[in-house]
């Protein structure tokens, strides 16, 4: 059908994943609460599958409480851990996903403040800047590792031990970096951790929060008093299954290849891209996620070019990529992130996104440079 080059927006789930999906569903189906041999089973399937991502990440398996996916993760980590507070300021970068950004909202009409980090032009947050928001009334910092628009890595273990001497909470949002790089949570000075399945080739409708199971919180669904009462409803069994068995896959690929294996293919791709005219790289050069490009595209004259219109014409070339956050999508507006990095407005609408993932050959990628060169004429002369 086409080359996908979208992995930022969702990833193909993995053959095993699909498999061990089967496999609970057929032989885990019961629900985890019911006290008969049936119920029994699917307990220790789901269990089972958290002691998994629990290995992999290196935290308690009773850390781990599994939602719907990474906006609920992120949500719950902010409104589930500050419910108990009295209202005080909330930090935040200036680059989060939107789903940070609501909850944050949330709060701010519930009486709390709201204060941003500046980044620079790579998207890299302002480590003075939070150093000054670390004073009281300041309860809660989150600040996402991997953005999902510019591919920029941020210092969280740097702010996570000055959040840490402040006596302040920490959340990030690691929707994008996890499955990209080893994670030692046991290491990271980091109080709530948010993720999701289908970024790494798992099944959509499943994420986790981790966060020590002695840190006060109010669930967000209130229930059954399931995932230690942290979150109410019937557990998805076979879900939690996949999501086990894609942290399983890649974990096992970047100690194979002592990181991610894409990246190589990232960088030779990058390297013919940005010899094109009218190229520019969004993000930071080094800081970056290993699987993601992002890009301005000019007309070969120098006229920022419509995104939307460039990924148009891409996949009439048979490659599909995307515009910014697929998230976002229906908002014609310019990026929020391009523009706290300082980009004008008319130039932010020129933004594509290229990621990558282990389901591509070199052959899928050769032939990419020379479409985006086809594509950029093509919008220029429409
Ligand atoms: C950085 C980031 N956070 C959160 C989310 C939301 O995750 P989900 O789609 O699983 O709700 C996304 C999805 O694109 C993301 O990129």
């Amino acid at each position: 059908m086409g080359v996908y080059l979208d992995a930022c927006a969702t990833a193909p789930p993995a053959t095993t994943v699909l498999e061990a999906m089967a496999r609970a569903q057929d032989e885990a189906w019961a629900n985890p609460s019911s006290l008969h041999g049936f119920g029994l089973a699917a307990a220790e399937r789901l269990e089972r599958s958290r002691m998994a991502i629990a290995r992999e990440l290196g935290c308690e398996p009773s850390a781990i409480t599994f939602c719907s996916g990474g906006t609920e993760a992120a949500q719950s980590a902010i409104l589930g851990v500050t419910a108990p507070l009295k209202p005080g300021r909330l930090v935040l970068s200036a680059v989060e996903h939107p789903a940070v950004v609501a909850a944050a909202r949330r709060l701010q009409r519930q009486g709390w403040e709201l204060a941003l980090l500046p980044v620079d032009r790579q998207g890299r947050v302002d480590l003075g800047a939070l150093e000054l928001l670390l004073e009281p009334p300041t309860r809660l910092v989150s600040v996402i590792w991997g953005q999902s628009e510019v591919g920029t890595l941020q210092p969280i273990e740097a702010i996570g031990r000055r959040c840490r001497a402040a006596g302040v909470l920490f959340h990030t949002d690691a929707v994008q970096v996890v499955g990209h790089r080893p994670i030692d949570l046991a290491a990271l000075p980091v109080d709530l951790f948010s993720f999701t399945a289908h970024k790494l080739q798992g099944p959509r409708g499943i994420g986790a929060l981790v966060a020590s199971s002695e840190l006060p919180f109010t669930p967000l669904l209130d229930g059954g008093g399931q995932e230690g009462g942290r979150r109410g409803g019937t557990e998805a069994v076979a879900l939690a299954a996949g999501f086990a068995a894609a942290l399983t896959l890649t974990g096992q690929r970047l100690a194979a290849h002592r990181g991610d294996p894409i990246q190589p293919h990232r960088d030779q791709l990058l390297e013919q891209l940005l010899a094109r005219p009218g190229i520019e790289l969004t993000g930071s050069p080094t800081e970056r996620l290993p699987h993601h490009i992002s890009l301005l595209v000019s007309s070969e004259r120098g006229e920022p070019l419509s995104g939307r219109r460039l990924v148009e014409a891409l996949w009439r070339e048979g490659f599909a990529v995307s515009s910014g956050t697929a998230c976002s999508r229906g908002q014609a507006s310019a990026s929020p992130v391009l523009l706290a990095m300082g980009v004008e407005p008319q130039r932010a609408a020129s933004a594509l996104r290229i990621s990558l993932g282990p389901w591509l050959t070199d052959q899928d990628l050769i032939g990419f440079t020379a479409a985006l060169g086809r594509a950029q004429r093509a919008v220029a002369a429409a």
